[in-house]
């Protein structure tokens, strides 16, 4: 039998490079091993501000993207998260039986408070990791991979699942954490201290999955590094090495031979060559896309057809919680 993988990610800003190299990517070059279980979180975006139209546009976007980067529907589910009312449902259940303590400490969710004003972050933000965890345990998942940023809620999770397991007999699998490797890890353009995040306010620290190829070009031209100028991989200089890593993984080589390549050449030419490097990787994400703009009709198929398979999965959990807790 083959193990169980659920993922998902948040239409809660334009998809980068980042996300694309640290978990699309690698969700397609995993699928053959697992049966997957892939998903457009739009309940965990809606934990802050989004506005409507956005919101809906970026949900399908997102399933197109997934489409388009490789995701198969014959060896994948590919859902939106409400579409399946068993994720809000479940998620209020394990509200009761997660404990406010375990929540207060996620540091997610403590970074966001420090940054934003208390009277604006809403209860569901507080309340994020018991939705993840609904998320998961729905599909009795063995696996997640995501970024290191989300270890915490997946430990979370194996807890509540653990406690509730303890309390009531086995209901839940308890999920592992899959970190990918560092390489995968792809850093701001304007600030290379910090990660390519959706969420970044300055358009031009990311690249956009759907940003067309001048953009794109015009981005990696301008991105920030340092005043040295040999091209080599160096902690101290996260600019020139957050450079040389896009190439590296796109091209598929090591650092050595990626150093090599670059040796005894300008900055200048590491740049051109690592825009060409994504713009011809984000070219068949960019043509797929479109094909399924141009078809909705299509596109409603497949979140039909991903709702009822994710749907046949994850009703049978939530009503055996149903039954184990004694609503019914
Ligand atoms: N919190 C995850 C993130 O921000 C997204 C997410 C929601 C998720 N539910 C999940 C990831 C379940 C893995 C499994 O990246």
């Amino acid at each position: 039998m083959r193990k169980r993988v659920f993922s998902g990610i948040k239409p809660s800003g334009e998809l980068t490079l980042g996300n694309y190299l640290g978990a699309l990517r690698r969700w397609v070059a995993m699928q053959d091993a697992y049966e997957n279980y892939f998903c457009i979180v739009d309940l965990h975006a809606i934990t802050e501000p989004q506005d409507p139209q956005e919101l809906r546009r970026r949900t399908r976007d997102l399933v197109a993207l997934y489409l388009a980067a490789g995701l198969d529907t014959a060896k994948s589910v590919i859902f939106v998260q409400s579409h399946v009312a068993a994720h809000s449902e479940l998620a209020w259940l394990l509200n009761c039986f997660t404990p406010m303590g375990w929540l207060e400490r996620m540091t997610q969710y403590k970074d966001k408070v420090a940054k934003g004003s208390g009277e604006r972050i809403s209860a569901g933000l507080f309340d994020y990791p018991a939705l993840m965890a609904a998320d998961i345990l729905l599909y009795q998942a063995h696996l997640v991979p995501v970024g290191d940023d989300q270890r915490q809620h997946v430990e979370l999770t194996r807890d509540v699942a653990m406690r509730f397991n303890h309390r009531f007999g086995d209901t839940f699998v308890l999920p592992d954490v899959l970190i990918g490797e560092a390489g995968a890890r792809i850093m701001s353009l304007t600030d290379p201290t910090q990660k390519m995040s959706k969420s970044d306010v300055d358009p031009n620290g990311t690249i956009a999955l759907l940003d067309p190829p001048d953009l794109v070009r015009r981005k990696l031209m301008r991105a920030k590094t340092d005043s040295g100028t040999e091209a080599t991989f160096d902690p101290a200089r996260p600019g020139i090495t957050n450079l040389l890593e896009i190439y590296q993984t796109l091209a598929g080589e090591t650092a050595e031979r990626v150093e090599a390549h670059f040796a005894g050449r300008g900055y200048g030419d590491v740049k051109r060559e690592v825009a060409d490097r994504v713009i011809a990787a984000l070219e068949p994400l960019q043509e797929g896309h479109r094909r399924y703009v141009d078809d909705p009709a299509e596109l409603d198929r497949q979140l039909q057809q991903g709702r009822d398979r994710a749907a046949a999965v994850a009703e049978p959990t939530l009503r055996d919680v149903q039954e184990k807790i004694g609503l019914r």
